[in-house]
C-alpha cells in the first residue's frame, strides 16, 4: 500500500481543497482523516499540549473520546519529550506504552507511529499519532515521510486557526510542500526554487506591479514546474537530448500542473495555476502548450517564463551546462519579441547587478 509521488500530491490536492473551506472542529477532523488516510492508517489522533495545565489534549481522534494525558505519559509523550518521531510496530513489546488508553476503550493497538508538531521556533506544540496500519502492516520510513507532510501542513492550518490568521499561511506552506515533492522527481534544487521566486519578484516590481500583487506572484512562481511530478524519471533525468516522443510528454507538464491547481478558489493557487500553464508559451505563438502569443499570455506567465529561463540558463541540468553570464545576456537580447516579452526583457538587461545579486546570494 504506497502511492507514487504523483497519487500522493493528488491525494493532498483533492484533501486541501475540502480543508480550506471548513473551519473549526470540522476542519480538525479533516485535518486527522487526512493525515490517517495518507498512510493507510486505522486511526489518527491529533493532540495539542496545554502550555498552562501541563497536559496534552486531544482535539480530535477516531473512536476516542476527549482524553487528557500527562505529556510525560506513553509513546506520544516519548516523541514529545524527545521531539523526535517514532515508529513502534509492536506497541505491546514497548514497555513505554501506556495501556490505559486500549483499556479504556476497549480498542487494540497493535502498530503506531507519532510525529510531533513544532512551532517556528523549535518548540512543540502538540504531536500527530497515527495507529494500526491497515492489513495488519508495519509503518514503514517511507510512511514517516508522507506523515510528515501531513504534519506541516496540519501544525501549520492549527498555527492559522489558533491566531486566527488567515488562511494565506496554510498556502504558503503548502505551496512548500508541493515544490518539495515536484522537486523530488525534477532533481531541481530548493535553491533554483527560491531564484525563481527572487528573479520573479525583481522582474514584477520592476514592471510596475503594487507590492501585494508581486509577492503573490513570487510566492506562486515555485509551483510553475509542478506537472514535471507526474513526468517519468526516464525523461526528466534523461543526460542527452529528448527524442520526439519524449519532447511530447516533456511538453504535457503545463498542462498537467495548471490541471492540479486550476480547481481551487484560493487566490495563490489560482496563479499558480496560470503560471503552471502558461510559462513555456512564446512572445511570438511559437510556445507551448496552446500558443498564445504577446499579451494574450497573462502577465504572470511572461514574467515567470523569463525569470525561470534565466535561471535555467545559469544552472547546471543532466542534459546541459550552465552558461556564462555574457552569453546568457546575449540569448536574452536576440529572444526579445520572439520567446520573450521585449519590456521584461529590457528590464532585465538594465538590472543585470541586481539579477546578479540574487543568484550570488543563492548558491547552486
Ligand atoms: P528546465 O531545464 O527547467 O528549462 C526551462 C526552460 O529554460 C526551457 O524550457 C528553455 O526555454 C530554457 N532552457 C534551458 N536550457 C536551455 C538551453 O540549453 N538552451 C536554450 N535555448 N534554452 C534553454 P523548455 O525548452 O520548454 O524545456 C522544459 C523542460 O523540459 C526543461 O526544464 C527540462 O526539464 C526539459 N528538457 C528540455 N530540453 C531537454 C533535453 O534536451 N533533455 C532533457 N533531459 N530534458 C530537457
Ligand atoms: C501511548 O501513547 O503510549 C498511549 C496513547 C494511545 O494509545 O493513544
Ligand atoms: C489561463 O486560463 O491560463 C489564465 C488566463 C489567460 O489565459 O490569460
Ligand atoms: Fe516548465
Ligand atoms: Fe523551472
Amino acid at each position: 500500500m504506497q502511492r507514487t509521488s504523483s497519487e500522493l500530491l493528488n491525494f493532498i490536492f483533492l484533501r486541501i481543497g475540502e480543508i480550506a473551506t471548513s473551519d473549526g472542529d470540522t476542519k480538525l477532523h479533516k485535518l486527522s482523516e487526512m493525515a490517517r488516510d495518507i498512510v493507510f492508517a486505522d486511526r489518527c489522533t491529533i493532540w495539542i499540549c496545554d502550555k498552562a495545565h501541563n497536559v496534552l489534549w486531544t482535539k480530535v481522534s477516531h473512536g476516542v473520546g476527549h482524553i487528557i494525558i500527562k505529556p510525560d505519559n506513553g509513546l506520544v509523550g516519548v516523541a514529545i519529550q524527545s521531539k523526535n518521531p517514532l515508529i513502534v510496530n509492536e506497541v505491546y513489546t514497548d514497555h513505554r506504552f501506556n495501556t490505559d488508553i486500549d483499556k479504556q476503550t476497549g480498542y487494540m493497538t497493535k502498530t503506531m507511529m507519532v510525529i510531533p508538531m513544532k512551532d517556528a521556533q523549535g518548540q512543540v506544540t502538540g504531536a500527530i499519532q497515527v495507529i494500526n496500519k491497515k492489513d495488519d502492516a508495519d509503518f514503514t520510513a517511507e510512511d514517516l515521510t508522507h506523515l510528515n507532510l501531513a504534519t506541516t501542513y496540519v501544525t501549520e492550518s492549527i498555527r492559522s486557526m489558533l491566531l486566527l490568521q488567515e488562511i494565506d499561511a496554510t498556502q504558503k506552506e503548502l505551496i512548500n510542500i508541493m515544490s518539495m515533492v515536484a522537486e523530488k522527481r525534477s532533481k531541481e534544487t530548493g535553491e533554483h526554487i527560491q531564484r525563481v521566486a527572487a528573479y520573479t519578484k525583481l522582474l514584477a516590481t520592476l514592471y510596475g506591479m503594487d507590492e501585494a500583487e508581486a509577492t503573490l506572484l513570487s510566492e506562486a512562481s515555485p509551483m510553475h514546474d509542478v506537472g514535471k511530478i507526474a513526468i517519468p524519471d526516464k525523461i526528466i533525468q534523461k543526460p542527452g537530448s529528448l527524442n520526439p516522443q519524449e519532447w511530447e510528454v516533456m511538453k504535457t507538464h503545463a498542462v498537467l500542473g495548471y490541471n492540479m491547481l486550476k480547481n481551487s478558489k484560493r487566490k495563490l493557487l489560482q496563479t499558480a495555476a496560470i503560471i503552471a500553464h502558461e510559462h513555456h508559451e512564446r512572445y511570438d505563438g511559437t510556445g507551448y502548450p496552446r500558443g498564445l502569443a504577446g499579451e494574450e499570455i497573462h502577465i504572470y506567465g511572461r514574467i515567470v517564463a523569463l525569470a525561470d529561463v534565466f535561471d535555467a540558463l545559469n544552472s547546471k541540468r543532466v542534459y546541459k551546462d550552465a552558461w556564462k553570464l555574457d552569453e546568457i545576456f546575449l540569448h536574452l537580447e536576440k529572444q526579445k519579441a520572439k520567446q520573450f516579452d521585449p519590456e521584461l526583457v529590457d528590464l532585465l538587461l538594465s538590472n543585470k547587478e541586481k539579477f546578479v545579486n540574487i543568484q550570488d546570494k543563492v548558491h547552486a
